[in-house]
Formats: structure tokens, sequence, C-alpha cells
């Protein structure tokens, strides 16, 4: 008997938003698409539906979500204060691919930040995403509910940038576990930018996570650079040295050393991948047994197909994907940071 997989929904079929928010009401999940990447959904106050999440992510316990919120949520209801750099912030980029860390409400349960006394908020800007999230907060008493969100990914692996991309990720729930709503790539294609603001003013806020809002643009509304994250700051994720990997073993090379280590995998068996910039530059020979991907010079749009990409390539059956590493510069500071993750996964002795 073949599994029953979970459904891809039109979201602009009559009757679809209310199913989905009613879905997430009783507890179950929805993957919906953000800007960033696709999450998986479930009520940020229901312990038992965010348990599901750990449980269809195989993720560790102890790491903690992302609540998302509709653009016209309450945010005193999640937090008990938000300092005025966290307010400009807000004012700033919401909605947006940016993520909040402040102090949390006593009455939010802490299963949903991982017993940490702080919550991550965000305010997507994909259509679809405010659209059940305004949905499942009118359906919740007083209008306030959040949906707790990581990436809809097993644990570790890259994040779905496309409702098929979910799919794929789990084909062994059913439709009474999980729905999915379709829509459309994922502008943004990597993960929210993550700020810890739960210290006072006094402090600088701290980055978490890089992404696509960077460093600059938040010291252009704060006056300061953000500081950067300790080894042994609060459990998150995708800082974990090895994250966002593939499948196929991955090596980063740089543009220097990259004919020598094309060479060494030509005629490999099966053949090898390499992901490389398409300048003048950079016009490589053609090797038996290496197929060629070409990537686009521009971050925004290598990171908006990164992940689309990754996951073509596993599907390819290569022996090795060998990634042309981008510039050392702060524009690609999002992509270096995924891509030297995802290759850390690996042996890279290669
Ligand atoms: O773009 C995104 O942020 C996507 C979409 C779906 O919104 N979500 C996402 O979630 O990337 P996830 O769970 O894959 O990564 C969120 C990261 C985790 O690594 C988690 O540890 C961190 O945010 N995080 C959440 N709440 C936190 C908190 N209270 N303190 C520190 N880190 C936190
Ligand atoms: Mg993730």
């Amino acid at each position: 008997m073949t599994p029953a997989m979970p459904p891809v929904l039109d979201p602009d079929l009559d009757g679809t938003m209310d199913r989905a928010a009613r879905h997430l009401l009783a507890g179950h999940l929805v993957a919906f698409p953000t800007e960033t990447v696709y999450g998986l959904g479930a009520d940020a106050e229901n312990p038992a539906a965010v348990a599901r999440i750990y449980a269809a992510k195989q993720r560790p316990a102890g790491h903690p979500l992302i609540v998302h919120l509709a653009p016209d949520a309450d945010i005193s209801y999640w937090t008990p204060r938000l300092s005025a750099q966290a307010r400009a912030l807000v004012d700033a980029f919401w909605p947006g691919p940016l993520t909040l860390i402040v102090e949390r409400a006593a009455h939010i349960p802490d299963d949903v930040s991982g017993g940490q006394p702080t919550i991550g908020l965000r305010c997507p800007s994909h259509p679809v995403a405010q659209r059940l999230l305004s949905r499942f907060a009118g359906f919740r008493p007083g209008g306030q509910g959040g949906v707790a969100a990581p990436s809809a990914n097993r644990f570790g692996h890259v994040s779905p940038t496309r409702a098929e991309h979910v799919r794929a990720e789990f084909p062994g729930l059913s439709p009474a576990e999980l729905l999915i709503l379709e829509g459309g790539p994922s502008t943004v294609g990597i993960e929210s930018t993550i700020l810890d603001v739960s210290g006072d003013d006094g402090s600088p806020p701290v980055l978490l996570r890089p992404g696509h809002i960077g460093p600059d643009q938040i010291a252009a509304v704060l006056g300061r650079l953000p500081a950067s994250a300790h080894a042994d700051s609060p459990q998150v994720s995708g800082t974990l040295k090895a994250h966002y990997a593939p499948r196929t073993p991955l090596i980063l090379v740089s543009t220097d050393q990259l004919p020598a280590v094309l060479a060494r995998h030509a005629r490999s068996s099966p053949p090898a991948a390499a992901m490389v910039f398409a300048g003048p530059a950079n016009r490589l020979p053609s090797i038996d047994g290496l197929d060629y991907i070409h990537c686009d010079p521009d971050p925004e749009n290598y990171a908006r197909n990164l992940y689309d990409r990754l996951r073509r390539a596993d599907a390819g059956g290569y022996s090795l994907l060998i990634l042309e590493q981008p510039p050392q510069d702060a524009i690609w500071q999002a992509v270096n940071d995924r891509l030297g993750r995802a290759a850390a996964a690996f042996d890279t002795d290669r």
C-alpha cells in the first residue's frame, strides 16, 4: 500500500484557508510558504501540536521555534517588554525576513521556546502566510494566536523553498496530519536573519543567524552594528556546525583551486557535479564525467535558487558536489554561512 501523501492545497480555492486554519486549531500541522523558506506550522500555544513538529522533523528537543504573527498581531501578547531598539526594528523590517528574540510572556507555554525565557517572533511578508496567520488568530480566543514554525525539512537537511520540496520531506504523513499550502517559490530563498534583542537598550543586539537583512541595514536603523554570537549562545540549530546539508557529499573550493580539484574528480563514477559561477573569467574545460551547474553571480539570486539547486543536484545521483566558493564579501555573508555549514556535514578532505 502506498502511504497517503500530504496534499498540496491551492490557497485561492474557496474554503482552503478555513480548512488550514481549523487544522491548526485542532492541533495538526500546516506547512505554509514564507518569503524565506516554507515553514512547518503548529499552534504555538498548544504543546501537543508543538510536539508534533519535533516528531515530524526528528528534531532534538530543546531547539526553540520561531512564532509567526499576522501583520496586525499585538506583540505585547507575546512579550512583556519590547525595547526601543526592538520596536525600531519591527517598524523598519516587519513584515519581512527578520526574526527577533525577545523576552517571553509568562502565559506562553515554554515548549515552543525549548524552555528558554525568550521567544523568537517573526511577521512574514508572504501573502499566503499572512492570510493563514490572520485566519488562525481570528479563530482563537481574543483574536490572538501565533504559528510556531521551523523550516519544513527533516532536521539537518536543506530547507524547502517550494511546496513540492515539503512534500518530498514528509511523504509518510497523512492528510489528517499535514496539509501543505502552495505559495510558489520563496523569493528570498534562505532563512530569516535572527537578532537577539532580549537585552535592554544599553546592550547591542546579537546576530544569531545572518540572512537577507544584513548588518549594515540593521546599523542604518539602530546607529550601531549588531554584535556577533558567542559559541555558547542559546541553541540555534541553524548555527550548528553541520546543517543545511544535501545528501550528496559537498565540498567548497576557492576559484584558484577549482581547476586542480575538477581535474582530480574527472571521470568519477557516478559523475561529480560542479556548481560554478558563469563569468568569463571562469571558462572551465569540459571534463568527462563532470557536469557543470552554473550559479548566478548576484548574491540575492544565488540565495533564492540555492536550496532548489542542491535538491536537484541530490536527485541527479552525483557522487560529489564541488561548489565554487563565493567571494568573502559582506553581501555574501548569509550565503557563505549556509554553504559552510552544508560542507561541514561531510569529510572535507577530498
Ligand atoms: O526564515 C525562517 O526563519 C524560517 C521560516 C519558516 O520562518 N524558519 C526557520 O526556523 O528557519 P528554524 O526553526 O529552522 O530556525 C529557527 C532558528 C532555530 O535555529 C532556533 O534555534 C532559533 O531560530 N531560535 C528560535 N527561538 C529562539 C530563542 N528564543 N533563542 C535563540 N534562538 C532561537
Ligand atoms: Mg531550519
